[in-house]
């Protein structure tokens, strides 16, 4: 992926992003910007969960990347005054690593698996009595001397994201009690998350920049804070005290975002639809074969957005490109 693609994915982090990412998430449901209704639910089942004194029901966010599912676990275990243990599916490769991060949770505490679905079978089966009953069946020892033993867990919550709910086996979805749909921003709302972020980096920048940047930052916190970053640089270099609309603009022309928060995956992916395909249906595989990306990428990254903003739609044909996305890109329908 060039570097220009990935300011607009949302996706793939490299270590100094994830030490920015850090310093800029927010601690408390109440600093959590946007997502009212989730925040909503999530309150009143944490508060639920300690009036009872019990661990909060295993959550299951789901939703494309960067719009905070990490952040929303690390608050939920904050809230519920508990410490949370981090991993992700492929990083638990045999039964043995889930025994020994269950073994280290205390009574409450959370767990939370990053890209649940890529979990390795073996082990989710093991998770099934672990989330529904507390306790995993170990067998011990090899050979003659091999013996089943059955191992207690405390009270805990697991909470697992995905980008992708669709590919969870459902006896594995279905254990999970708190389900959550996380949707892209509202532009008020990223225009909020990119004032806290420009805060926290000590930049100005005024309404007008910050409006512009969240209208093109496809509904995304991360892809936002990206885009502020590098538009900070931007300022800075040319002696800018605070950010306004034109460098805004300007960087982002540069950054090749258009005007809709589009990069340039998107527009390859429409124009291909439209100019090989005749705008659809085409099937999500040829697409794919087509731009040279991965279906998956495609199906989790880049199609949920179109979809969303009605420059796509999906038919039990095929994917269609719509008047809209052709008006955007000033071309015409043939027929
Ligand atoms: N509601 C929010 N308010 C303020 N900042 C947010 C919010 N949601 C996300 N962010 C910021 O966006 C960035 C990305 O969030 P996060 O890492 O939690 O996303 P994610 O959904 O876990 O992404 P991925 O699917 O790639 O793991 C973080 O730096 C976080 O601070
Ligand atoms: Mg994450």
């Amino acid at each position: 992926m060039s570097d220009n693609d990935r300011i607009v994915s949302g996706d793939s982090k490299d270590h100094d992003e994830e030490l920015v990412e850090k310093s800029l998430r927010p601690q408390t449901l109440r600093q959590y910007i946007g997502q009212e209704q989730l925040k909503h639910e999530l309150s009143v089942y944490i508060k639920a969960a300690k009036q009872r004194e019990e661990s909060l029901d295993h959550v299951l966010l789901y939703g494309p990347p960067g719009l905070g599912k990490t952040t929303l676990a690390m608050i939920i275990a904050r809230e519920m005054g508990v410490n949370i243990k981090t991993t992700s599916g492929p990083a638990i490769e045999k039964p043995g690593d889930l025994v020994a991060l269950l073994n280290e949770l205390r009574p409450g505490d959370v767990l939370f698996i990053d890209e649940i679905h890529r979990l390795p079978k073996v082990v989710e089966e093991m998770l099934y009595s672990a989330m529904e009953d507390f306790y995993i069946d170990i067998v011990v020892g090899q050979g003659p001397t091999a013996h089943p033993v059955h191992f207690p867990l405390p009270p805990f919550t697991l909470i697992g994201a995905t980008t992708r709910a669709g590919t969870l086996a459902p006896p594995l979805r279905d254990r999970f009690g708190i389900v959550e749909h996380m949707n892209y921003y509202e532009v008020a709302d990223l225009q909020e998350i990119v004032k806290r972020t420009a805060d926290i980096f000590g930049t100005t920048i005024n309404e007008q920049a910050a409006h512009e940047i969240a209208r093109r930052s496809r509904g995304t916190p991360r892809i936002a804070n990206r885009l502020l970053k590098r538009i900070r640089d931007f300022a800075q270099v040319s002696g800018q005290a605070q950010i306004e609309l034109p460098i805004v603009d300007h960087a982002l022309t540069l950054l090749k975002v258009d005007d809709m928060g589009l990069d340039a995956t998107d527009k390859k992916l429409l124009t291909t639809m439209i100019e090989i395909y005749n705008g659809g249906p085409v099937g999500l595989n040829t697409i794919a074969a087509n731009i040279g990306e991965e279906s998956d990428t495609i199906e989790s990254m880049y199609e949920p957005y179109l979809l969303q903003i009605g420059f796509l739609k999906r038919t039990a044909r095929g994917r269609t490109v719509t008047n809209r996305a052709y008006q955007h890109f000033k071309l015409k329908p043939l027929d």
